[in-house]
């Protein structure tokens, strides 16, 4: 296992939609042990592919990461099978930092996707987990949190990531 560098936005890979997994080799299993190791050490909750420069449709979360982690998910080719109810809350994002904006999301999820295995699985998400799997499957869709805020708010934000001022 190994850390990887988490990049920050604006690079291009986070700005474009991450390519669906075909076969799950050991290349892959790999990069995900990576993607687990590098979320608990920032610390953060979740993480997706594009933000370790990998343009891949995986995600690894840890609602818990904080208080007791340990369990993470692995969902490769995640999507919202269907969406349920609708709440505000605020996010940030390893990949913007110093950054916090409202982002409206489902209140309650199904997510299907596979196991490192290739086998389906299904999760049952609601409240702040189901906010993490949408925040990370943005990510796989080019989507960043800046995205969500005022154009005033985003165009200092992008002032200041130009000057190095973040
Ligand atoms: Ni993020």
């Amino acid at each position: 296992m190994a850390l990887r560098e988490i990049l920050v936005w604006p690079e291009d890979c986070l700005k474009k939609k991450a390519e669906e997994i075909g076969d799950i080799d050991f290349q892959l299993v790999s990069l995900a042990e990576d993607m687990v190791q590098t979320m608990y050490a920032a610390p953060g909750v979740g993480l997706a592919a594009p933000q370790v420069g990998e343009s891949k449709r995986l995600i690894v979360l840890d609602p818990n990461a904080k208080d007791s982690p340990g369990h993470p998910l692995v969902v490769v080719n995640p999507l919202i099978a269907e969406g349920f109810g609708k709440e505000y809350g605020e996010e940030m994002c390893l990949s913007v930092p110093n950054f916090a904006v409202d982002v409206p999301r489902y209140s309650k999820i199904l997510i299907k996707g596979l196991d490192l295995k290739g086998k389906p699985i299904e999760i049952e998400a609601e409240g702040f987990l189901a906010r993490i799997f949408q925040h990370e499957i943005d990510h796989l869709n080019g989507q960043v949190i800046i995205g969500y805020a005022s154009s005033l708010k985003r165009s200092i934000y992008l002032k200041k990531a130009k000057k190095g001022k973040l």
